[in-house]
């Protein structure tokens, strides 16, 4: 049985302070949570939020991780700085660090090996473009983002991947429950295919994009889907809190 994995990704929003109410409103109301929960943060918000979480069900998580060790890569976080202070998950190639910041599925790998060997745990974003749906590019692209972004990688059990239709982020739009059902089961049988059966049995795959209370049900009933990764309704307590308890 895969567990579920809720898991916020704040992108670049709150402050230290304001991370902090944001995480003390939230405590409460996931402490029963089944899912794990996992709140994404920026940077600057991590040191405070890994003093919140402490002695709670809530895990911390970045938003990036550099590839390098350490040295003359100005701007960048290593692996070693995030895991010292408590993190735990960090998400790898977000569609946004792929369209604005150059992102590719050869830097993702990098980064994703990176993680895997300072004992973090990735949560590697695919997902294709409306244009790409629309020339029915799908498989197309999430199977080079797989198979480029996981090169060389053979141990799955610390990696979750997140299936974000780039179309429904942000926008309102989701993709419907036995859409995404379908394309993150079609991504489940690219895994069985390259790694094998065990591999794709116990990988864990969530559904992204405009992921809400009022959807999340249906959206995690699915088969094939292990969760969500949230954005906008992860900056709201009550709606976070919402998603996490979908079953009560
Ligand atoms: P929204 O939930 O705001 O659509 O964002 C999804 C996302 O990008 C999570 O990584």
């Amino acid at each position: 049985m895969r567990k579920p994995i809720i898991a916020g990704n704040w992108k670049m929003n709150k402050t230290a302070a304001e991370a902090e109410a944001l995480i003390n409103e939230l405590k409460p109301l996931v402490k029963k949570a089944k899912p794990e929960v996992v709140i994404c943060v920026p940077y600057t918000d991590l040191w405070i939020a890994a003093k919140s979480v402490l002695g709670t069900n809530i895990k911390l998580g970045a938003e990036n991780v550099a590839w390098a060790d350490s040295g003359a890569f100005t701007g960048e976080i290593s692996a070693a700085m995030l895991k010292e202070i408590g993190v735990e998950y960090v998400i790898i190639g977000h569609s946004e660090r792929r369209q604005y910041f150059g992102e590719t599925n050869e830097s993702v790998n990098k980064r994703t090996k990176q993680a895997l060997s300072n004992g973090l745990k990735p949560i590697v974003c695919v997902g294709e473009t409306l244009e790409e749906r629309e020339k029915n590019k799908t498989k197309k692209v999430l199977k080079k983002q797989v198979l480029e972004g996981f090169d060389g990688i053979t141990d799955f059990s610390n990696i979750v991947i997140a299936y974000e239709p780039v179309w429904a982020i942000g926008t309102g739009k989701t993709a419907t429950a036995e859409d995404a059902n379908k394309t993150i089961g079609y991504i489940r049988s690219l895994i069985k295919k390259t790694y094998g059966a065990e591999v794709a049995k116990n990988l864990r795959i969530q559904y992204g994009g405009s992921m809400k209370p009022s959807n999340c049900k249906e959206l995690m009933a699915m088969r094939n889907i292990d969760g969500g990764l949230i954005g906008g309704a992860a900056l709201k307590a009550e709606d976070f809190a919402a998603i996490v308890n979908y079953k009560d």
